[in-house]
């Protein structure tokens, strides 16, 4: 069963029946609140019989101290306190919800000795509590052994956070709330089974937010054909279930101000169509709308913190499905753009999808710039694995905006080459470009293909594939889905698009 967090901020806590969690710093000095939790001095024995200093995440943990009103003391160490991250503060919000199983209330003393904790460090520990608490366990009817039974019986555990700076941090939460609930939405989404999460299912999804102030208009088939989406198209044509275009428009900006843009991939399943994917790990291909995900998770937390900026998420939905009515390899699509497409592999079919929703968001919008995400391809996770995404960019300022986001919510990137070498990979003998160039720099020439419809638009594709699900377990997640790219274009927008 899945506990609802409830965090409050307050400079003072009832200690009678909790579970209290104190903070500490390493070296000598104790953890700030010792006095009231442990009266009689248990700590110190604790400390010393367990070797406990206080390093990064570790944890000492007292079961109903000695004269104490506490049920249960945990100290987590933070390890060099006055040097931690604001990942870091993530990271140790997360371990001390990790310690909470089973318990129904809890009060932690944020400030550890010997360093004041600011309001922003003490909301960043609370949304690493709420990101550590996500589990999807909705399609599961009964309770495996081996889980810990207490945890069945909790439905809400209420988490008071005590901290000098409590009226700081209180607002900095109410921001990151909205990021919370952005990024679990992410992840929900990734994580639901497709036969449940289907094009129109997700679109309703998004529909949800315009009780947010997102307004949502959702295309059908009919006016995507009206519009010449024939490579969205021909990807969709093989399933039973129609296509959704979803834009969503936040307009927390000036009126005049242009938008800026984000293009999700949302491949609802992808079987490889006719040219079908193995049967080894297919189901990992309900994630493949990864990248829409974090665009409406995006949308999802800008709304909820009221973003000063004029913002449009496009997301292309599909299931990329091989019955009789299929596109075979050697069809020839009409895109938007007017370009054609060779389709050499039907399992190429992503950048169909995206080639389409970033030329209608760059004709209809003029946004100031582009970013789509996509789980796009194998290939990035053959290059980087599941701790970097691929950052494609004809912009070096974008680049260096998103690089640093990446570094300060640690969901990093990694900037991969496009030139020209690359795009005439995907020259096709019989029409304007082919959608695969081969084993070969396959993330790039993906990329290469999703230029063709970007004009001079500054631009950005993030491929993450190998971030956005089957991500390792973490202080922060344990979660199949990641939820990967909200937090990190949140941050993005923060610093450097809000009026
Ligand atoms: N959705 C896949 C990419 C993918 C693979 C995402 C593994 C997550 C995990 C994409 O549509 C795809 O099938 N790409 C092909 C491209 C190839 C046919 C040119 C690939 O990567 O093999
Ligand atoms: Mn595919
Ligand atoms: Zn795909």
């Amino acid at each position: 069963m899945s506990v609802k967090l409830e965090i409050s901020f307050s400079k003072s806590a009832r200690l009678d029946g909790v579970t209290a969690i104190l903070l500490k710093a390493s070296g000598d000095g104790a953890a700030a609140g010792i006095a009231d939790v442990d009266p009689s001095g248990v700590y110190e024995r604790a400390a010393k019989v367990r070797k406990f200093t206080g390093k990064s995440l570790a944890k000492l943990d007292v079961v109903a101290p000695h004269g104490s009103s506490v049920d249960r003391m945990v100290v987590l160490g933070l390890g060099d306190a006055a040097k931690m991250s604001d990942h870091d503060w993530l990271r140790a919000g997360g371990t001390a919800v990790s310690t909470l199983s089973g318990v129904e209330s809890a009060v932690v003393y944020l400030d550890a000795a010997g360093v004041d904790v600011s309001g922003k460090q003490a909301a960043d520990f609370a949304l690493g509590m709420l990101l550590r608490a996500y589990k999807f366990d909705s399609f599961k009817t009964s309770k495996k052994k081996d889980e810990d039974e207490d945890d069945s019986k909790v439905k809400t555990l209420k988490v008071t956070l005590v901290t000098a700076a409590a009226s700081d941090a209180k607002k900095a939460f109410v921001d990151a709330e909205g990021v919370a609930g952005g990024v679990l939405l992410a992840r929900d989404l990734v994580n639901l089974p497709p036969n449940v999460l289907g094009p129109e299912e997700f679109a309703a999804r998004a529909k949800a937010m315009e009780k947010l102030g997102v307004e949502i208009e959702i295309l059908g088939e009919k006016e995507m054909k009206k519009l010449g989406m024939g490579a969205l198209l021909g990807v969709a044509q093989g399933s039973s279930r129609p296509p959704r275009l979803v834009v969503m428009q936040w307009k927390g900006g000036k009126a005049k101000d242009k938008p800026i843009a984000f293009v999700g991939k949302g491949v609802v399943f992808d079987s490889g169509g006719i040219s079908i994917k193995p049967a080894g790990g297919m189901e990992d291909m309900k994630g493949d709308m990864g990248g829409a995900a974090a665009v409406t998770g995006l949308m999802h937390a800008l709304a909820s913190r009221k973003a000063k900026a004029n913002v449009v998420g496009i997301i292309g939905l599909v299931e990329n499905m091989p019955d009789g009515n299929a596109q075979r390899p050697g069809d020839i699509v009409t895109s938007m753009s007017g370009q054609t497409i060779e389709i050499v592999n039907t399992d190429a079919e992503g950048r169909l999808v995206l080639g389409d929703a970033l030329w209608y968001c760059n004709e209809r919008f003029e946004p100031k710039f582009m970013i789509n995400l996509a789980t796009l391809t194998g290939a990035v996770l053959v290059a980087l694995g599941s701790h970097h995404a691929g950052l494609f960019s004809n912009d070096d300022a974008l680049s260096e905006q998103l690089l640093a986001a990446g570094l300060q919510t640690h969901e990093r990137l990694w900037r991969l080459p496009l030139g020209k070498e690359y795009d005439k990979m995907i020259d096709s003998r019989f029409a304007d470009m082919k959608n695969s160039g081969g084993r070969h720099a396959g993330s790039i020439t993906a990329a290469q293909f999703l230029q063709r419809f970007v004009k001079e638009t500054p631009w950005a594709h993030l491929d993450v594939a190998g971030t956005a699900m089957g991500s390792p377990a973490d202080e922060i997640s344990q979660s199949w889905a990641s939820g990967y790219g909200v937090r990190l274009l949140d941050q993005l927008v923060r610093a450097n698009y809000e009026s």
